[in-house]
């Protein structure tokens, strides 16, 4: 006769409802967002159904729309105008920038909104590589001081948590100093600290148009700073050296293929973990919704769920509106 029936907590969903071990809310969510010059222009991305590239008046509006329903973070990633790209990415600290004028608008209607704005220079270089390069290389140490210019200014605008998304050596602990420095001593930094190069990008770079340049005498993809997808205990290296320089937040990206990371660091670690539900990885779903093969708000539920499952506090994704939408309902 058995006796142990693991059956009998999922009699029906109250029971089940209760030894649930983890739960998805619209506070856990990040939404990235696309910006563009202009007033009053929205534009679709081919590859990401239902996302836009928006300026920044279009921007306030979706944030405010966001925090009420209860959506209340964002990531910001500008569309920068092949004029104002060069090798160094200056613009990216330009103190009238695209982005700096987003901060501050965002700031300005939605105080309470977290924002979290990208630190990398690929939508900055005319080569679109996150470092500087030089006779074919990129330049670790150069870079970080872009990046910490960079992020003083996001800092100066009015941002909360700046997101280094690059994966140079010790950027973190440059830009550490260059913030408490300048007296941004409450501004946070989530780096991402395990960023594999991956496939799953493609959309993201069509949206920004920031996929590495079709050129000889540059690196033809971002292999040399962005990890190997087949390690994971280089993942837990560069999450302690991260935490060493000062991070407030690890994150893992991708997401979805790459659970097992994080649950792995979340086991080493009691810092605050985000995850990157990439562009692939959103287009993947609502290929296969907008085919009938796959039930689109279940999908989506289940695999930000499963996030929460594997040890996330928070996830980056493209869902979060429509996530917020299906849980307030
Ligand atoms: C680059 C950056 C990338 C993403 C965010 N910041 C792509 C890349 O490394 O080329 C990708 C996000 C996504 O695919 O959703 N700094």
């Amino acid at each position: 006769m058995i006796h142990s029936r693991n059956r009998r907590l999922r009699v029906n969903e109250s029971v089940r409802s209760l030894v649930r071990e983890c739960s998805l809310t619209t506070s856990d969510f990040v939404m990235p967002i696309f910006v563009m010059e202009g007033e009053n222009k929205e534009e679709p991305i081919a590859s990401m159904p239902g996302i836009f590239r928006r300026s920044i008046d279009l921007t306030v509006k979706e944030c405010k729309e966001l925090f009420s329903l209860g959506v209340k973070a964002v990531n910001l990633y500008m569309k920068v105008s092949d004029h104002l790209k060069d090798n160094t990415g200056k613009e990216a600290w330009n103190k009238n920038g695209l982005m700096q004028n987003t901060i501050r608008a965002i700031k300005d209607a939605v105080p309470e909104m977290v924002i979290m704005p990208d630190v990398a220079l690929d939508p900055y270089s005319v080569y679109g590589h996150d470092g500087i390069i030089e006779n074919g290389k990129i330049i670790n140490d150069a870079t970080n001081d872009a990046l910490a210019r960079m992020s003083v200014s996001h800092a100066e605008a009015g941002a909360d948590i700046v997101a280094p998304s690059d994966m140079m050596d010790g950027r973190v602990q440059v830009i550490r100093e260059a913030l408490e420095e300048s007296g941004f001593t409450d501004v946070g930094i989530l780096s991402y600290a395990a960023k594999y190069a991956s496939s799953f990008y493609g959309p993201f770079r069509s949206a920004l148009d920031s996929a590495p340049k079709d050129n000889m005498e540059i690196p033809k993809d971002k292999k040399t700073y962005q990890m190997d997808f087949h390690n994971a205990r280089e993942a837990m290296n560069e999450v302690f050296k991260d935490i060493e320089e000062g991070a407030d937040i690890i994150m893992i990206k991708p997401g979805l293929p790459y659970l097992d990371i994080v649950s792995k660091v979340r086991e080493a670690i009691d810092l605050p973990i985000a995850v990157y539900n990439v562009s692939g990885e959103y287009a993947m779903v609502k290929a296969a919704a907008q085919n009938g093969w796959l039930d689109n708000d279940k999908t989506i539920i289940e695999s930000l769920t499963c996030f929460k499952r594997a040890g996330a506090d928070m996830i980056f994704t493209y869902f979060a509106k429509e996530a917020a939408m299906i849980l307030n309902r």
